[in-house]
């Protein structure tokens, strides 16, 4: 729990992120305690509203008690409304910034108390284009001059390499890397945290995880919903921006890399970069890309988009630990099931007198969400009288195993970090900009139309060919998959 004086301001505070995600995670954190009482929350944009507009916003997402999500304290939401309030003020010009410190300021300098060490946190909720100005006028006018100042930014970070790499600079030359938090919310998640743990303080997976052993990899994300509503943002920049390039290549670089040094976030970081950069170049015959039926219905969307909803592709690590596994990494939109995981198939027993084969694999599942589970697919004697093997599983479902535990919110753990100062569920520049180099140029044949844009049914599995695609490259399905 720190102590002094906490500024936290949210710009696009009438944005769906902030309403949605943002407030709720910092009240989070204020009904657990973590945050000091000397607490300032400003919500800032341009939309006209007063402070109660913005409370009565935000306060059907606030969750007082989360083990029983309908029950609500009153009291508490009160108390943590009583701190938050609105401004609102252009993003390009200096005035509304100059406002915002002269409250920051005067809430910091209004007890007198000058010994007392004061934080500002700015929260960029905002959409990607204004991200320059903002950062311009926030570094004029809004730093902090007693203590600590960091700005969390959202994704999307560019559209390409080089759209990134330019906003990487102007970012760089107003704030230093120890200010920047680059959020993807999925290293603030449960499983992809475990990822780390479970790799490498267990003997049991260290001497099995790798090339000699592992068969194929997949990383997959699956939403039962379309773009409904985000239409406009999603078409510009599709399934692979919006969720692989980012999300899926951070739970990979997890999966793939090797044992950091030590905990340090520049040890765990400088290994994610490494094993990016053994990445080889996309080879487009294993991409298969999809659209789904109806998505150009969306009043946002150009009819003639050719923006995928869906993307299947084969990334391939160069190294000792991973030569020839390939690493499927698939994401798509209107879906046949809401869900994420992460499955890593084991190559055949070999020598097999129980004729495993036709049973299937040992896998490795990490199921992120809904419902965070491990399990291991494997081999057993069924129980009887006969000597006969099935197929079974070692399960570990958490919410059987930790039933009491509320998990907390990815922007929550990662809100928290940033006030304690902790980079290491953060994207470092380089560990982006690698990410970019992988993916940038598919990105542009796939802009310029060059590679076909399969239809698929809403609901269903995706293109017939995203399955073909892991047959090809040695996945073998196993019942129920
Ligand atoms: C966001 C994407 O980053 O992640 C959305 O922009 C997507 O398109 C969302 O729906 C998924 O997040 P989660 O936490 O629900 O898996």
């Amino acid at each position: 729990v720190i102590t002094g004086y906490l500024s936290i301001v949210v710009l696009g505070a009438s944005g769906d992120l902030a309403k949605k995600k943002t407030f709720p995670a910092i009240f989070n954190l204020y009904t657990q305690g973590f945050l000091p009482d000397e607490l300032k929350i400003i919500g800032y944009s341009r939309s006209k509203m007063t402070t109660e507009e913005l409370h009565t916003t935000i306060r059907g997402y606030l969750k007082a008690d989360r083990q029983d999500p309908t029950k609500k304290s009153e009291d508490v939401i009160h108390q943590f409304l009583s701190k938050v309030t609105y401004m609102q003020g252009a993003y390009d010009t200096d005035e509304g910034y100059i406002r915002m410190n002269e409250e920051v300021s005067r809430f910091e300098l209004e007890k007198d108390d000058k010994d007392s060490s004061t934080h500002r946190l700015y929260y960029f909720a905002l959409p990607p284009s204004v991200y320059p100005e903002v950062s311009e006028k926030v570094r004029k006018h809004c730093m902090n001059p007693r203590g600590w100042t960091r700005v969390i930014v959202e994704k999307p970070f560019g559209k390409d390499l080089e759209s990134s790499e330019a906003l990487s600079s102007e970012l760089g030359a107003l704030f230093t890397e120890e200010q920047l938090y680059r959020i993807d919310h999925y290293l603030g998640k449960e499983m992809v945290q475990n990822l780390l743990i479970m790799r490498f303080a267990n003997r049991f997976f260290q001497p099995i995880w790798n090339r000699d052993n592992i068969a194929h990899v997949q990383i997959v994300f699956k939403e039962d919903f379309g773009t409904e509503g985000r239409g406009g943002y999603f078409d510009e920049y599709g399934i692979i921006r919006d969720i692989i390039q980012n999300h899926l290549v951070q739970v990979l670089c997890l999966v793939a890399m090797e044992k950091p040094v030590s905990l340090s976030p520049e040890h765990i970081r400088d290994e994610k970069v490494k094993v990016l950069q053994c990445v080889e170049p996309i080879n487009e015959e294993q991409v298969v890309i999809g659209q789904y039926e109806g998505y150009t219905d969306d009043p946002t969307v150009a009819k003639s988009s050719n923006t995928p909803t869906f993307a299947s592709l084969a990334l391939r690590i160069n190294n000792e630990r991973w030569d020839g596994v390939p690493f499927i990494v698939k994401a798509g939109k209107a879906l046949d099931a809401k869900k994420v995981e992460i499955r890593v198939q084991f190559r055949d027993t070999p020598g097999d007198i129980f004729n495993c084969k036709k049973l299937g694999r040992n896998e490795f599942v990490m199921r992120l969400q809904p419902k965070e589970a491990m399990y291991m697919k494997l081999t057993v004697k069924e129980p009887g009288l006969d000597m006969k093997a099935i197929q079974s599983e070692l399960d570990m479902s958490y919410n059987q195993r930790y039933e009491e535990v509320v998990i907390p919110e990815a922007y929550e753990r990662l809100i928290l970090d940033t006030i304690r100062g902790d980079q290491q569920h953060f994207v470092r520049r380089d560990e982006l900009r690698v990410a970019w180099e992988i993916f940038t140029p598919l990105l542009h044949r796939i802009d310029a139309g060059k590679i076909p844009l399969l239809p698929y049914k809403q609901g269903s599995r995706g293109p017939r060919e995203a399955d073909e695609l892991n047959a090809q490259t040695g996945y073998v399905r196993s019942e129920g998959y």
